[in-house]
């Protein structure tokens, strides 16, 4: 028996009269009581493999068990194709059923699910072609990151999953504890004693793995990291997800332009990576992309497509100008104006909301956009001050149909300044001692930023929702799978 082959390898290296095994799933069958076609697909490529096989080869037996899911495993040659849509397809000898799928009971049938539905099956939507094409791409990205970064010299630095620090300081972290949520053991003033705790102390999951980063930085000179993070913000959006994968290289003598170029390099790099390498995917995506904008209204519609948005990007430089610039803008702005933003922009120094970002990408530059200067007041305390006091040395790249995309920073590595913003905003030190330290020994100026991974998923996939670019995605309230 012919050994096993992917359909990706078959359709495009394979030759007529070539004896093959594939395995794989069905997509569709048809055809009459003397011959059957069936579309299979393994999910190598999102081109299904046509089988033909007369009746000599499926008996009733089989005939009745090939339906839509069914998993099959077919032996037989590869022979020109006589229907229109592909070159070559597989004359069956004999097909064995490896799984059968009840068509009572099969929610997957071979026509459109709305996205909504799909996700109430997330066990079973890789098999979709959109999910395929999705999962595929999100293989890719991955790869092109560790590229990106290998290719420069960086190198990939694994930090804790499990920590005791809140870097973001947004009082977002999961709680991680071995004690028992009935009787825990008390302090004497009534509190929650976490000295007996699992780890000796409070922890959660981590937010971000940017603060132990840093310290790889301070000794490596340049590394990324690339790991699961979680968020217990209570934000139900299409953007939020509470488990999610961030990027997050970090570089010692960096400055702030420096870290923008660099994130500006990288964002462009993993864009050409998708339309190099991900011709057939992307061109399934660009399509269904177009298909759902028609149930737009035109002026909700984009201007360009998702290639011509990915392609504008590689061509175009993003526009860099300060917070304080954009608020100028954003305050003198039409939807401003006329009361049309939910959160009117009036006062220097308020935290800009996803409609402003967008106004600014999709309205104003019609361009990405990278913001920089911020209030310190919304910025976490690891930022460098600028010489005037009431700005860090923040930067936030905000993108089309999805706001911010990257956020970062120079780092404090002044000690005093730093020891002295811990205290003002009265974070414990004892969970940062260590982080102190750095500015102690050998402190370097030193820059990073991270870079969401599935808010880049919906960039390059010009799927909506962030739900969709994950293959189980974690929200409140959802954590099946
Ligand atoms: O802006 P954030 O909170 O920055 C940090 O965590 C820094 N420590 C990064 C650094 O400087 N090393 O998050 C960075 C990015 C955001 O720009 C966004 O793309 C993504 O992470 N992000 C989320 N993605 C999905 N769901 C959420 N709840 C997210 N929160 C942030
Ligand atoms: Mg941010």
């Amino acid at each position: 028996m012919a050994k096993r082959a992917r359909i990706k390898y078959l359709l495009a290296n394979a030759k007529v009269g070539m004896e093959t095994n594939v395995k794989g799933w069905v997509r569709t069958k048809r055809g009459n009581k003397n011959v059957a076609f069936i579309a299979m697909n393994d999910g190598s490529t999102i081109n299904n493999l046509q089988v033909v096989a007369d009746n000599a080869v499926m008996d009733e037996e089989v005939m009745r068990l090939v339906t839509t899911g069914a998993c099959i495993s077919v032996n037989g040659q590869l022979v020109e194709s006589q229907g229109k849509g592909q070159s070559l397809e597989l004359q069956a000898v004999d097909i064995e059923v490896l799984g059968v799928a009840n068509p009572e009971e099969y929610p997957l049938q071979p026509k459109k699910h709305s996205l909504e539905f799909l996700r109430e099956i997330a066990h079973l939507r890789p098999r979709t072609n959109t999910f395929g094409a999705v999962l595929r791409v999100r293989h890719a990205m991955i790869f092109a990151v560790h590229k990106f970064f290998n290719d420069k010299g960086f190198y990939n630095l694994h930090t804790p999953i499990i920590t005791g620090s809140d870097a973001e300081g947004a009082g977002e972290m999961f709680r991680v504890s071995t004690l028992d949520p009935l009787n825990p053991p008390k302090t004497k003033d009534g509190g929650v004693d976490f000295s007996k705790d699992f780890f000796g102390h409070e922890t959660g999951l981590t937010v971000s793995g940017q603060l132990e980063g840093e310290l790889g930085a301070l000794a490596l000179s340049d590394i990324y990291t690339f790991g699961p993070t979680f968020r217990a913000e209570n934000s139900n959006t299409s953007r939020h997800l509470a488990e999610f994968w961030m990027i997050e290289p970090e570089m010692a003598f960096y400055d702030l332009n420096d870290n923008m170029d660099l994130a500006e390099e990288f964002l462009k790099y993993l864009a050409k990576y998708v339309l190099e390498n991900c011709n057939e995917d992307l061109e399934f995506l660009n399509k269904r992309a177009l298909d759902e904008e028609k149930n737009l209204k035109q002026e909700e519609r984009s201007e360009l497509s998702l290639v011509e948005r990915l392609q504008f990007v590689i061509d175009n430089d993003f526009e860099r100008l300060t917070y304080t610039d954009a608020i100028r803008i954003l305050r003198n702005s039409k939807p401003n104006k006329k009361k049309r933003f939910k959160f009117l922009i009036d006062d220097w120094g308020i935290d800009l909301q996803s409609e402003h970002e967008r106004f600014l990408v999709e309205k104003h530059f019609k361009k990405p956009v990278i913001l920089y200067n911020y209030p310190k007041n919304i910025k976490a305390f690891y930022m460098r001050q600028n010489e005037e006091d009431s700005t860090v040395r923040a930067m936030d790249i905000l993108f089309p149909g999805i706001g911010e995309i990257v956020g970062g920073s120079q780092r404090e590595e002044r000690y005093d300044v730093l020891k002295a913003r811990i205290d003002e905003l009265e974070i414990p030190e004892e969970s940062l001692w260590w982080y102190l330290e750095t500015r102690k020994f050998g402190t370097a100026p030193h820059s990073g930023f991270g870079l969401g991974f599935e808010r880049l998923m919906i960039f390059v996939t010009g799927m909506k929702n962030i739900r969709d670019v994950i293959p189980f995605p974690r929200t409140p309230g959802n954590a099946e799978f």
